[in-house]
């Protein structure tokens, strides 16, 4: 899968190089490259903002370098999934995390300051060769898209074949009803500062296990724990 971040900040992108994902980089499961908006300015000082119609608080992100920098990619790769990451866009969650694990190209539009003028989402939502995905990653306001999209990128490459070590903790994901969350683990000793490791767990028996797990995720999906 490839993947561009378009930012004004594109070393925000750094964490990308550790861990499972900088592995599948070195093994080009997945090629990653973050491009700066400010490269796709016409004016002496890199301009990317402007004050906003009707006017308020706060700067909106130009479109024009937007369709520059959106351009450019499309030149190389006729077609993308656009993803503008943005408070108001829809919740993101697991299913559309593995709905975008198909994808050939995923492309971030981080913005920053107030957003990003919402023409550029209408303008490549009438391209036949882009998907557009506004996505949110939560009811709360951060200072820029680039955390956002770190979210989505991680949880989207954790799911293509080959990124993370053991698949069967996919699948025991994907087994779990849909927003239940997961059953408490525990590991050795199996006692530490007086806590005790719930007796099922040591007793080998595989049903009863699965049973108290199910049971145990379930009792947390609904306390929201
Ligand atoms: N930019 C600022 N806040 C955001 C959020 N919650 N989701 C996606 N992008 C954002």
């Amino acid at each position: 899968m490839k993947i561009t971040a378009i930012s004004i900040f594109p070393e925000y992108f750094s964490p990308l190089e550790l861990s499972l994902i900088g592995k599948a980089r070195s093994q080009s499961l997945i090629v990653f490259k973050s491009i700066n908006l400010r490269d796709f300015t016409t004016d002496n000082h890199h301009s990317v903002d402007d004050t906003p119609y009707g006017g308020g608080a706060g700067m909106v992100m130009m479109a024009e370098p937007w369709g520059q920098a959106i351009d450019s990619i499309l030149e190389k790769d006729g077609e993308i999934d656009l993803i503008i990451l943005t408070p108001a866009g829809s919740k993101f969650n697991q299913k559309k995390a593995e709905q975008l694990s198909g994808a050939k190209h995923l492309v971030f539009a981080c913005g920053r300051y107030e957003g990003i003028d919402a023409r550029v989402g209408d303008y490549y939502r009438d391209r036949k060769s882009v998907r557009v995905h506004e996505i949110s990653i939560g009811d709360y306001v951060v200072n820029g898209g680039e955390v956002a999209a770190l979210v989505i990128i991680e949880a989207v490459t954790r799911l293509i074949p080959g990124v993370i070590g053991n698949p069967a903790s996919l699948d025991e994901e994907s087994h779990n009803e849909i927003g239940a969350l997961e059953y408490p683990t525990f590991t050795k000793p199996a006692t530490w500062r007086d806590l005790n490791v719930p007796e099922v767990l040591l007793s080998g028996n595989h049903g009863e296990i699965q049973k108290w797990r199910q049971e145990e995720a379930k009792r947390r999906s609904e306390l929201g724990q």
